[in-house]
């Protein structure tokens, strides 16, 4: 869709519900003074100071990967509120912490279960994990993409990379908290009804997210073919409505250690 043919309301409304779960997750997060916070993927780092200031911490260490993300940060550093870069598969706190959240990040890291057990021995005994992940896994928005990365010439330029999700059921989140040793637990998977103006702008929405695992991988001018298939694809498979409901089922989950050892 061309820049002209966006439509302020729509645009304010789709970042609106792309919010949405970050508050969701922090009204999770039981508040308590002076607490020691992580924020793990965070991103330009906007969210990460309003969940500072929102929880009154004492402070709070947004962590991304993202030299281009982390680049956003530095204007939203405060008292208390500080960035840095770091890999979250290999994030281990210097000195445990009462809070570990992660909003919309973890789906990019691999196996969940020893990412958890690695990212709870980071928290305090009584300490909280709050997490959000996407889990739209089976929507035709993601599958298509996997089928199109299996078809050349896309297949030989990834050497056989196809994306794959590393998000689990939400049962067996609970089963982890339980056995992680997370005495309170609340686990539960939300909907999110995402109308946009179109079904061309689901393309526009997982270019911002999915498909980068695909642009990392491709030439600028295969990763653009890549989206013409992808495109062509997708779209006899979505419903010709306007404005266009993109269902997208999320994860939340969180968690309270145990106080005791
Ligand atoms: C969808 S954004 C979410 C950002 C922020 N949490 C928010 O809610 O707006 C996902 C972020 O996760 C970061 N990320 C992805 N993999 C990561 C990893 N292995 N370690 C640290 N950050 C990672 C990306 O750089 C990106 O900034």
């Amino acid at each position: 869709m061309s820049e002209s043919k966006w439509n302020p309301q729509q645009y304010d409304r789709f970042r609106d519900e792309r919010r949405q779960p970050f508050f969701d997750l922090m009204a999770l997060v039981e508040r308590a003074g002076n607490m020691r916070v992580v924020d793990l993927g965070c991103g330009t780092g906007e969210l990460t100071s309003v969940l500072h200031t929102q929880l009154a911490a004492r402070e709070t260490i947004g962590i991304d990967s993202s030299e281009t993300m982390l680049a956003k940060s530095a204007s939203f550093t405060s008292a208390g509120l500080r960035f840095e870069i770091g890999d979250v598969a290999d994030y281990r706190a210097a000195e445990p912490v009462d809070l570990l959240f992660s909003n919309a990040a973890l789906h990019w890291v691999d196996d969940h279960p020893a990412l958890l057990a690695r990212l709870t021995a980071s928290i305090a005994h009584g300490g909280q994990l709050a997490v959000q992940i996407p889990a739209n896994h089976d929507h035709a928005s993601h599958r298509v993409a996997a089928e199109v990365a299996q078809g050349e010439p896309f297949r030989t330029e990834l050497r056989g990379y196809v994306r794959r999700s590393s998000v689990l059921s939400p049962e067996r989140y609970s089963e982890l908290l339980d056995e992680l040793g997370y005495a309170r637990q609340h686990v539960r998977l939300q909907v999110y009804a995402h109308y946009l103006p179109s079904r061309d702008e689901v393309v526009e929405w997982t270019k911002g997210t999915l498909l980068v695992a695909y642009q990392q991988r491709l030439s600028a001018e295969t990763f653009a073919r890549f989206v013409e298939h992808y495109r062509a694809r997708l779209l006899p498979q979505l419903a010709e409505t306007r404005p266009y409901l993109y269902p997208f089922k999320r994860i939340l989950f969180w968690g309270r250690r145990n106080a005791r050892m």
